[in-house]
């Protein structure tokens, strides 16, 4: 949670004011024709532009008018083109030379040209080129300075792949020219360019490092963040995306959020896509015009991935073979969590886990925000609201019942001689230090904090047993919510005091006591370029200033975007450790690699139907960003929700891969109104039965790589009309859903993909894709559908994921209309199982069953399979029974029936198991809505079942 802080309307090209009479600031280099670099940021105006030396044209559209005020309504913030841009004559050049070509790759000398922006410093020269071809779909390309290292991310933290080497058969070439160096990346199987540098200019100086590449104007271009977009999940040409993570609620847009996601999906035409990964943690902004991509960042390397796909599923897994595949949830993580910013003591969680109970709505886990502590300090309780005992025996009581708790944890550790985490931390002397080698003073909800380093080799053994002398000893907690870690610090940059104060335990004084000089180190808090931080803040705003030091001589301004995600890799470690078990951890702020480790929310949001809208698209793109377990705060966090958006949230919320409602103090658990409460009754529902599924998806993206909720081009990326859809989103492989997320409607005009789609609700009702068709949903209900073609695993509901787990399998077999898949296949899927949380997936515990249905003519037949085969060490829920959408019986006609009137409903069906009639199946045939109902079948599948459904004319008339 934050302190509500509105970032107030983008200041944007509104100071258009009279510049039009200054088209350019050097004349006829001004040149509005062609690529311009831009020298601003989105925000600057006129007058500053003019006095970097830069050219200033604020034209919006082809006649060159001053027109500042389209394409800038409300906080969208952005023009077509840069407004504010280098003379063209600035363009900064390198010659290649000593270039080794070999099969694996290219080595080559970069020689600077022609020289560029001194006011950005000097040009490094020369340059080191190193390309490789890593594998047939993964290029790298990396230029760095051979004569001193420079930052990078570091391996300890994201280790480098090895190259798997290529071989002839790469999807790309990788082509340059010498003079100026430029590179093109295209895609062998067709020749188009998928990466041109040429005619670009190319800048490598201490603190500015920037690559260009020209884009077709008919990309879809996906990723970058983290922000929130009202334009939606694609991204619109002028777009400048600011990657700085900073503590600024997702409720505000086009600013730079709480992560750093510097990694791009195209798609091309015919649906071909590819991605870029720039690997680099330094500030950076990212401009996306109508014609080409520019990567600049404060420093660090000029480090790209390159991958082939050639569809958008194989990028996501081939982009996470290099940031890693995301970690597999605990099963109990499934279930759903319930927090408020605000509750008071122990008797008031109480309450609302007697709310859940009473009005029969799931409840897996609670969680509670920063009202637990003591005065705000980590690992402690509050000796009042949240006694010991009283705690103890909450504790007991919801992990009697299979509940879990999670605490909300922060990075700042008060200083307080005598609390044991700060005392210890002085000890190992772990904290983050100035240049003086003065510990660094902040302020978050303490009002003084000191900040682990989580570079330093003893802050694992620091943090671990903090959490272990909590957990031990206080509070045992299933999980840790770590907040605040972009680092949020409430001292402003430009705000300085004296050095932090001696403070007793109880007399804290000098609530601004911020320590440290912001403005000592220069080149740090003011480097040359600016990236566009919240519109024009420091890079010290609100975070640990830029020239603090970690372990080695790291500084925050290189190490700020990782802060967060080093964070969770020593969080994840020590939980893991203390709970003996599979890890959950929840971060607000996270890098490429995060997903690995942690789960992640889109941060704080607010109680409106924009919020709900622009909540997918958060999801989405943590998916693309390789963190699937992802949710947004149901509800709406800041603000006050409504009975009518809380049903509409909790709808959906229950179909993203992170289900947990928050709130800013305003009660607004799901039991309190009767129409949100009958929401959450269907729609959790109907994801607790939907827990196999769901846990299998996260099985399938831990061991493959991928996304569980996904946008719906992922799946039919040929299908260009997907690629603007962002209000609906597929869950797992074969699930689309589709929320009603206007006030007052009660329909939703849904997009169907090529398929056939069957509603989930009522097992029936089929649509056939592709086309757009309009949906009944009042309030309570979302339309979700399972394609043709996927056999979707399910268990009965409960409230908690223990109890499903108890339950039989039933799987909803959706057929595919014959001739979809291969050979007379109609449908498959697949369910894995294991204990839920032990640390080792695929462990002895572990199974996963696969099904394929095949029909023909009215007879069909599912196999399951186990692999591996059966094992003591595991149980496998029996299959209770099936439900086959879809569901035909050819019509009977004189040929192959007994002389029955055409399309009789006398017709039988029988259902075999293993080649015998089962006693106990019972049946049910829906004739209006083409589906089979099978229960009672019991039956174990071990070893492998047959369960066979046939309509057959010759039984007699009951
Ligand atoms: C770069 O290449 C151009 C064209 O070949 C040449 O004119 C120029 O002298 C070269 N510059 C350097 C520094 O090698
Ligand atoms: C790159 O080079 C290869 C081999 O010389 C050539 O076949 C291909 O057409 C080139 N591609 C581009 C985009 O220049
Ligand atoms: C790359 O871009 C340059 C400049 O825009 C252009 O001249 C060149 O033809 C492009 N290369 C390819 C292979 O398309
Ligand atoms: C839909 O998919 C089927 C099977 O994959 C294919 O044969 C058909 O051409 C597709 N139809 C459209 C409209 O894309």
């Amino acid at each position: 949670m934050a302190r509500w802080f509105p970032v107030g309307h983008i200041l944007l090209l509104a100071a258009a004011i009279a510049m039009a009479s200054h088209p350019a600031a050097r004349g006829s280099s001004c040149s509005v024709e062609g690529p311009r670099m831009d020298c601003g940021w989105v925000g600057i105006d006129g007058p500053t532009c003019v006095s970097r030396g830069c050219c200033w044209r604020p034209v919006h559209g082809a006649d060159g008018e001053d027109e500042a005020g389209e394409g800038v309504d409300g906080a969208s913030g952005v023009g077509d083109v840069p407004w504010c841009f280098h003379d063209t004559s600035h363009a900064s050049a390198y010659n290649a030379s000593s270039c080794k070509e070999t099969g694996s790759g290219v080595q080559a000398t970069l020689v600077l040209a022609s020289p560029a922006l001194p006011s950005l410093g000097p040009d490094i020269s020369p340059l080191k080129l190193s390309v490789s071809y890593e594998t047939n779909t993964r290029l790298h390309v990396k230029l760095t300075d051979p004569t001193e290292a420079r930052w990078e991310v570091p391996e300890s933290l994201l280790p480098r792949p090895a190259p798997s080497k290529a071989s002839y058969g790469t999807l790309y070439d990788f082509n340059y020219t010498k003079s100026p160096f430029g590179f093109t990346v295209s895609r062998k199987e067709n020749g188009e360019v998928l990466f041109n540098t040429t005619g670009h200019s190319l800048f490598f100086k201490d603190q500015y490092v920037a690559l260009t590449s020209s884009i077709p104007e008919s990309a879809a271009l996906y990723g970058l963040g983290e922000t929130t977009r009202p334009t939606g999940l694609r991204l619109r040409p002028g777009t400048m995306t600011t990657m700085w993570n900073r503590d600024i609620p997702v409720a505000n847009a086009n600013i730079n959020l709480y992560g750093t996601h510097p990694f791009l999906l195209d798609i091309r035409e015919g649906g071909l896509a590819h991605g870029v990964f720039f690997l680099n943690c330094n500030g950076m902004d990212v401009l996306y015009t109508e014609s080409m991509i520019e990567f600049r960042a404060v420093g660090g390397v000029l480090d790209f991935y390159f991958f082939l796909g050639p569809s958008p599923s194989d990028v996501i897994q081939q982009y996470q073979d290099v940031i890693g595949r995301p970690m597999m949830p605990p099963l109990w993580s499934l279930g759903f969590h319930q927090c408020r910013y605000g509750y008071k003591n122990v008797e008031e969680l109480e309450s609302v886990v007697d709310g859940y109970a009473s009005a029969n709505i799931p409840l897996e886990v609670m969680w509670n925000d920063i009202d637990y502590m003591d005065g705000y300090r980590d690992f402690t309780l509050d000796k009042l609201n949240y006694a010991l005992p009283k705690m103890r025996s909450y504790l007991q009581r919801l992990h009697d019942s299979n509940q879990r708790w999670v605490p909300i944890i922060d990075p700042g550790i008060m200083v307080d001689p005598g609390y044991p985490a700060y005392d210890a931390g002085i000890q190992k002397d772990i904290f983050l230090k100035d240049a003086s080698g003065e510990r660094y003073a902040g302020k978050v909800w303490p009002p003084i904090v000191h900040f682990p380093d989580w570079f330093h080799p003893d802050v694992q053994e620091y943090w671990t047993a903090q959490l272990r002398q909590f957990h031990d000893q206080l509070a045992a907690f299933d999980g840790i919510w770590a907040d605040m870690n972009e680092a949020s610090n409430f001292c402003s940059a430009n705000r300085r005091s004296g050095k932090p104060l001696d403070l007793g335990r109880h007399g804290m004084v000098g609530t601004d006591a911020c320590s440290s000089d912001f403005s000592s180190n220069s080149s740090l808090e003011h480097p040359p370029y600016r990236i566009n931080n919240a519109n024009g803040a420091p890079l010290s705003d609100r975070s640990i200033p830029v020239s603090m030091l970690h372990h080695d001589g790291v500084t925050e301004y290189d190490a700020h975007n990782i802060y967060g995600f080093s964070e969770s890799v020593v969080t994840v470690k020590a939980v893991a450790e203390i709970t003996e078990g599979r890890p959950f951890v929840l971060s607000r702020s996270t890098f490429p690699g995060a997903g690995k480790y942690v789960a992640h929310w889109s941060g704080d949001n607010m109680a409106d139907w924009n919020n709900l809208r622009w909540s997918i698209v958060s999801i989405l793109n943590a998916n693309l960003f390789g963190i699937p377990m992802t949710g947004a705060d149901i509800c709406g966090f800041f603000g006050t929700t409504t009975e009518e958006l809380c049903a509409r949230w909790i709808s959906l919320g229950a179909f993203t891969p992170f289900t947990r409602a928050h709130s800013d103090h305003v009660p607004q658990e799901l039991y309190l109104w009767p129409k949100t409460a009958d929401a959450a009754r269907k729609a959790l529902g109907m994801r607790m039965r939907l827990t196999p599924y769901l846990y299998s998806a996260f099985k399938a993206v831990h061991s493959a790589g991928g996304t569980v909720a996904s946008p719906l081009w992922m799946a039919f990326p040929e299908d260009s009309t997907t690629y603007d859809i962002d209000r609906q989103f597929l869950l797992g492989p074969g699930l689309l859903v589709s929320p009603v997320l206007e006030q007052g409607a009660d329909r939703v005009d849904a997009y169907f993909p090529n398929g056939t789609w069957y509603d989930l609700w009522n097992n029936a009702s089929k649509i056939q894709g592709p086309g757009t068709h309009s949906l009944e949903a009042p309030v309570g209900d979302i339309p979700v559908h399972v394609l043709g073609g996927t056999i979707i695993p399910t268990q009965a509901q409960g409230p908690t994921t223990a109890h499903v787990r108890e339950t039989p399998l039933s799987l909803i077999v959706a057929l595919a209309p014959e001739g979809d898949l291969s050979g007379s296949l109609a449908a498959q899927g697949s369910v894995y199982m294991d204990a839920g949380d032990t640390l080792k997936v695929d462990g002895p515990d572990s199974f996963t069953v696969e099904f394929e249905a095949r029909t023909a003519h009215g007879r069909g037949v599912l196999t399951t399979t186990a692999v591996p085969p059966s094992n003591a060490e595991r149980s496998i829920p029996q299959l209770g029974g099936l439900d086959v959408l879809g569901f035909e019986c050819p019509q009977v006609d004189a040929r192959d029936g007994p002389g029955l009137p055409h399309g009789a409903a006398t017709i039988e069906v029988s259902v075999n198991v293993n080649g015998a009639a089962h006693p106990q199946a019972a049946i049910l045939r829906d004739v209006a809505r083409g589906s089979l109902h099978v229960s009672g079948l019991a039956t174990s599948i071990e070893r492998g079942v047959k369960v066979e459904w046939r309509c057959d004319s010759s039984y007699p008339t009951t």
